[in-house]
Order: C-alpha cells, then structure tokens, then sequence
C-alpha cells in the first residue's frame, strides 16, 4: 500500500501488488519446472488445482463409456474432443450462486456436426443446457413449439417442425448409431478440467490421428474448493467480498504431458478487435498449439481467422447461402490442416 503514494497512478500500482499477491499465493514460488517444449510450466499449480477439486462423482462411468468409445472407433481413424460452453465456477460447496463464462455452445455443436460429416468421431464435452449437435433449426424450446395433442392419447409434430425434427433426431441417431458421437455433459470449472484430463489421458495412444478442438470458453478465475463456505452464503452479512484464484491454463500440459502427439486447435475470444490477433498469435507461442481461432464477440457467426505459424486465414460463412455457417469452412480448414500434419508425422 506503501506504493501507492510513489506512483502517480494508484490503480496501476494496486494492480501490480495484488498481481504479485495472486502469483505468490497460487504457484507457491520454486516448485516450478520446464516442460519438454521449453516452456515453464507450474506443473504444482496444476497438480494442486486436481487434488483440491472435488473428485468426479461419475469417474468410472466415464472412464468406461471414453474406453468403449474409443477401442470402438480405433483402426487408425481421427478422433476429435471438441470443448463446447462455458464453465462455472461455484461460490459456494451446496451450491446457490455461481460466476459463469459466456458461451451458447453454438460453436461447438456446429463444429461437432461438420466433424461427424468429414468422418470423425467426436468426443462432445459440453456445458450441460447448451446448444446440442443437430438441434440448430429447431427452436429455443422445442418440446413445447414441436409438438402438438390431437387428442388426448396421442402426440404429433406439428407440420411446420416436421422436417427439422426429423433431420435432428435422424443425424443425431445415425452419428451415435455410428459411434461417431459420444457426449460428456459438464458443469463447472472442476468437471470440465477433471474430464479434459479424463479424455487426453484415453486419447494417449491414437498419437497425431486425435484432435483437440476447445472452443469451451473456461473460467480464468476461481474460489478454490478448501476455502469456499459451505452454507449459501447470507446476504445480510452486507456487500461480498471475494477472493478469486488463477485458474491454471491447462493448454501446455495438454501439450506437453497428456497428449502431446495430438492436433491442437485452441480458441482466443475478444471484444476488442484491435488486440485480436496480438493475443492468438502471443497464445499460439506460448501455448505451442497446432492453430489459435480467433474470434470478435459480436462478428463471431460471420467470421474468424485461423492464426497459425504459416498464416493468418480469414474465414467466413457464405454470405450469398442463407443457411451457410461460419463452421462449415473453418472445419473443412481444420480437417485439412489435421491431415497435413498427420501425413508430416509419418514422414
Ligand atoms: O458458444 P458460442 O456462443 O457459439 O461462442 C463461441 C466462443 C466465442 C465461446 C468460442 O468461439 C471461443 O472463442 N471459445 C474460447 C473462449 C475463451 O474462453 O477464450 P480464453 O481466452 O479464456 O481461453 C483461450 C484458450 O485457453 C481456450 O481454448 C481455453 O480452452 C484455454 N484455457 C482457458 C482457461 C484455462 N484456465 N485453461 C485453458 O486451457
């Protein structure tokens, strides 16, 4: 605080002290190391995120239906975990309040239905109530605008619904039927890097012919698991004053430990477009992931632009196709970029 009366700007001053604050708190200084890819990683801070968080409840369950899924779908073929949502972060263990991450999940379902066509099998891990793969041309609440009673006994879709109904529980049906589609519901921050964990660990042996594709939007921020009330916390008690942790980015130990020989594909979110492409480009860097999408809040159904070592690649929907998405041509890219790099792998 001593600070703040040397510098001219106490914000900035506040901010560097309890930026100092945060670092010592969460890495607990020296027990960082150096990955293979030459980066420092705090590999303390991710383990102690994992042994504070409290345990899956459904881990075998998962760990089975992942193994199933994927010794199902081997023989050399691509398989793709794609993050989709966002994840929350509780305020308290019985949880009544929560801080979210925004995201519809529009992205990754859209992407998971371009995956499934160009013949992936795709590990959808989803924030559950978001968008759901092939649910696009249905409306907002499809139950009750769907269907209707003729009578009493019997329940039908309304003609106007009939072709999307139609399409979305076939392509649904038919990709799981497949086995091309397997779906992982999570909630928040903890499930979701708990099961990330989960399924690079299962994708381990599928090496260059495995895909991460994380369009989730995670928290950067949390109230770890020890330290948070149990009880929903009073309100009477006057206004709340929270202290929130770093949530540790799990990208380079995706690359660097759990899954290192897989395909990359991480996202960057801003509302300023100015920063835009710094940011991808400084996160492809540090994170040595295959590609960065990068991708403007308010323009992100119009366009991205695919950052990578090579290029920059803008990529747009087809304006002149009233039902074309922005995903279709990001995903033929991303496919195409995939086999690039698994024909570079064997070479
Ligand atoms: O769902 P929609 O409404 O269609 O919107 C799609 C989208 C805008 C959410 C999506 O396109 C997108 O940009 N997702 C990523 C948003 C985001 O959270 O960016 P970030 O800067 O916080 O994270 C960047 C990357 O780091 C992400 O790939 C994330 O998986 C990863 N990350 C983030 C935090 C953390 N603790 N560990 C991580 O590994």
């Amino acid at each position: 605080v001593a600070w703040c009366t040397v510098l001219a700007d106490g914000s900035v001053v506040a901010g560097v002290l309890r930026t100092v604050a945060e670092t010592l708190y969460s890495t607990r200084i020296g027990m960082s190391s150096i990955s293979g890819l030459g980066e420092v990683v705090v590999e303390d801070e991710i383990s102690s995120f994992f042994e504070s968080s409290p345990p899956l409840k459904n881990n075998d369950e998962i760990v089975e239906k992942l193994n199933l899924f994927i010794n199902n779908y081997s023989g050399g073929r691509r398989i793709v975990c794609v993050t989709s949502g966002g994840t929350s972060v509780p305020l308290e263990q019985r949880c009544v309040r929560y801080i979210d991450n925004f995201s519809s999940g529009n992205r990754g379902a859209a992407s998971t239905e371009n995956f499934v066509k160009a013949g992936y099998a795709v590990i959808f891990l989803y924030r559950s109530g978001t968008c759901q793969p092939y649910c696009r041309s249905l409306p907002d609440d499809p139950f009750l605008k769907c269907f209707e009673f003729p009578d009493k006994t019997n329940i039908q879709v309304h003609a106007s619904h009939l072709e999307a109904v139609k399409m979305a529980v076939m392509d649904q049906q038919a990709a799981i039927a497949e086995g091309r589609l397997l779906k992982l519901p999570f909630s928040t921050i903890y499930e979701y890097l708990q099961m990330l964990r989960l399924i690079a660990t299962a994708l381990k042996g599928d090496g260059p012919n495995s895909m991460f594709y994380l369009a989730a939007a995670v928290s950067d921020f949390y109230v770890p698991w020890k330290s948070m009330t149990e009880h929903k916390i009073q309100s009477g008690a006057g206004p709340l004053d929270i202290r929130l942790a770093q949530v540790p980015k799990m990208l380079s130990i995706l690359r660097s430990n759990w899954a290192p020989e897989a395909f990359c594909i991480s996202f960057k979110l801003e509302t300023d477009s100015k920063i835009l492409i710094e940011k991808a480009t400084k996160a492809l860097e540090k994170y040595k992931v295959h590609a960065v999408v990068a991708n403007e809040l308010t323009t992100r159904k119009e366009e991205v632009v695919v950052v990578s070592s090579s290029s920059n690649v803008l990529v747009r929907r087809d304006g002149d196709k009233p039902e074309s998405i922005v995903e279709d041509n990001l995903i033929l890219l991303i496919v195409d970029r995939h086999t690039t790099y698994i024909n570079g792998f064997h070479a």
